[in-house]
């Protein structure tokens, strides 16, 4: 066998799982990175939080309310591969909820949440990690620091 053509496979196996490999890192974004990283970092602190809501047929329902400028509960907590079920409720103005850097197929993050009017949002806690949640609706001179946890442990 020639020499270029050795130097040529070994070239395709060393290309392909490199390729492959920076294909699967793109999934991750910052975001997920951060809230893995979070995660790691306060292990033990997280372990020993309740879960939120309570279990209905197989899901975890966790009412939110959303008052200017805080949720309440200000942490939702919850286990890992459970099928999950917020129902987000502006109690005073429109508000906005968004888990960022958190992926909910199907929910538009711009969404406005009227009073009156809960939002439900349906999605499976498929990794582990600690996300902010932001209100994404201006809502008044405290919008910015409108603020929560979601913790999958
Ligand atoms: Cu609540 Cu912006």
């Amino acid at each position: 066998m020639a020499q270029g053509k050795i130097k040529g496979i070994c070239m395709i196996f060393f290309i392909v799982p490199f390729l492959f490999l920076s294909g699967c890192g793109r999934l991750e974004d910052s975001d997920t990175l951060k809230a893995r990283k979070v995660l790691n970092y306060h292990q033990g602190k997280f372990d020993n939080e309740p879960v939120s809501g309570k279990l209905e047929g197989g899901v975890r329902v966790v009412e939110v309310k959303a008052y200017r400028f805080f949720f309440e509960p200000p942490k939702i907590v919850v286990n890992k591969g459970e099928k999950i079920r917020l129902v987000v409720s502006a109690e005073d103005v429109p508000h906005g909820f968004e888990i960022e850097g958190f992926e909910i197929p199907g929910y538009n993050i711009e969404t406005v949440i009227m009073p009156g009017f809960p939002m439900t949002i349906d999605f499976i806690a498929d990794e582990k990690g600690v996300w902010d949640i932001i209100c994404t609706i201006y809502c008044g001179f405290g919008h910015s620091t409108m603020k929560g946890l979601f913790i999958v442990k």
